[in-house]
């Protein structure tokens, strides 16, 4: 572990986290997984929670100091579930998380996963599909699995509140109707925070018939890595909520090649699965299509997209030389970043050429919808990283208010933040609008189901409640779940 953790802290430290507002929460650290040979994205592991006394922890350097020594991994998206329905309307997946040990730039990981590939297997569906998930735990823990962004009927939601859990051993037999396009993705909603961390995660690409098919897609799923993900035989201790992010990867590799060539159209679908971990990407030759609800109104060209953990980005990536996928420096704090760039991955383009001509998406050019200005729900975040407490209105969950709003109305929720963290915040069951921020209405008209909300500042958002059940509204940096920054939305 020595010389190469000296490596990664070099190199580390970056992409915002730690002690910000999150200094215990901060950490983050997700399990990503893989080796660095095969061919498949999202490699196996083997399956064992013991023995982790593997190579690495002399030969292994750090590859970008060592390029003779070990080639750098290429990257691909992960390997997609195999759909087990012959109806072209309907996709029936098997999952089962169960422990896994693998690697991370060569340490070894005592960690958990879905289908013993890490990332999770890719579940790809059309709109209006009918996806059936077969799960099994094989845990020695209950768990669940949560489909976030997807607006599910309450009981297919994979949450305990007036839930069960799927105990150990036992299967559980998701089913719904997915009427919506964009990239998701899923995770156990139990015990969130440490079950993320050790490696269970997964996308969802649900097409759009009507979107235009381009060269190529490239799923890919930025995770932080902690001190504490690494260096243990245990894997309940290495969700450790005190260290530092020292490395972060794409699906599961440090650093790795993309090999693409000039005049592709690649779709690429972007997830952050980070426990906490902010990624400010900065991606030459990308067009920002789709946020966290499918394509945009309209094109956005920024230089660069903020993943809050949690969020997805769909970007349209119109090759013609090779660059580096960065991740900039950002701070938690709403301050001025500190940190280095940090390359996530190169695309590599043996003979550049002109980027070709974009495709033609289907922005229908909706305008924001105008902030009405009245309030039906306040939600105010407040919090202590001295303490590790976070609460929403005061309360930690679950002794909690539960708000309510009437079946079939718009509303307007008010998000205020009057702690020094930003906190992403989510909402099950439904997706929403952003109205304002800080009472600016957005450029383009943005449908979310997480959507950052800076320290000190005040955001609106309007939601149709027209899904009922009781919805679990919380901050996606999952150690202020654990510090109790969760309440219940019911819309009956
Ligand atoms: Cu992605 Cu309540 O979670
Ligand atoms: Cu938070």
């Amino acid at each position: 572990m020595k010389r190469w953790a000296v490596g990664l802290v070099g190199l580390g430290a970056v992409l915002v986290l730690g002690s910000a507002g999150c200094s215990d929460a901060g950490a983050g650290a997700g399990v990503a997984g893989s080796g660095t040979d095969t061919g498949t994205g999202g490699q196996t592991g083997t399956e064992t929670t013991s023995s982790s006394e593997t190579a690495a922890d002399t030969e292994t350097g750090d590859p970008a100091d060592l390029p003779g020594e070990q080639p750098r991994p290429e990257l691909q998206s992960p390997a997609e579930a195999e759909d087990l329905d012959p109806d072209p309307n309907a996709v029936r997946v098997s999952l089962t998380a169960a422990p896994l040990a693998f690697e991370i730039g060569g340490e070894m990981v005592q960690g958990w996963a879905y289908n013993g590939q890490v990332p999770g297997p890719t579940i790809r569906v059309k709109r209006g599909d009918t996806l059936t998930v077969e799960f099994h735990n094989g845990l020695d823990t209950d768990t669940t699995v949560h489909w976030h962004g997807l607006r599910v009927p309450f009981a297919m939601d994979g949450v305990t509140w007036q839930g069960q859990a799927v105990g150990p051993g036992q299967d559980f037999e998701y089913s719904f109707v997915v009427d919506q396009a964009g990239t998701y993705w899923y995770h156990p909603h139990v015990d969130t925070d440490r079950q993320v961390d050790l490696g269970l995660y997964g996308v969802i690409v649900a097409e759009d018939p009507a979107d235009p098919v381009p060269d190529r897609e490239l799923v890919v799923v930025f995770d932080s890595w902690n001190e504490f993900s690494f260096d243990s035989d245990d894997e309940s201790d290495h969700h450790g909520l005190d260290g530092a992010v020292i490395e972060w990867t794409a699906n599961g590799l440090i650093d790795p090649v993309f090999p693409a060539a000039a005049g592709e159209r690649i779709r690429v679908r972007a997830v952050n699965v980070a426990n906490a971990g902010y990624v400010a990407l900065s991606w030459p030759q990308m067009r920002h299509i789709g946020g966290g609800q499918g394509v945009l109104s309209d094109l956005r060209e920024p230089a660069s997209v903020v993943l809050v953990p949690s969020d997805r980005m769909d970007g349209e990536w119109l090759v013609g030389d090779g660059f580096d996928v960065i991740g900039l420096p950002y701070s938690l704090l709403g301050a001025p970043a500190v940190d280095e760039e940090r390359r996530l991955f190169e695309v590599e383009v043996d003979t550049p050429g002109p980027g070709p001509a974009p495709l033609d998406y289907p922005f229908d050019g909706a305008e924001p919808t105008p902030d009405p200005g009245w309030t039906d729900v306040l939600y105010v975040f407040h919090g202590d990283p001295h303490t590790g407490y976070w609460t929403i209105n005061g309360e930690l969950f679950p002794d909690v208010t539960i708000e309510t709003m009437p079946l079939g109305e718009w509303g307007i929720v008010e998000l205020r933040n009057v702690s020094q963290s930003a906190h992403p915040f989510h909402l099950h069951g439904h997706a929403f609008e952003v109205l304002s921020i800080d009472g600016v209405p957005p450029e383009v008209r943005r449908v979310e189901d997480t959507l950052d909300v800076a320290p000190y500042s005040i955001v609106r958002i309007g939601v149709l409640a027209d899904n009922p059940g009781d919805w679990m509204a919380h901050c996606h940096i999952l150690p202020h779940v654990d510090g109790g920054m969760m309440t219940v939305l019911r819309v009956e």
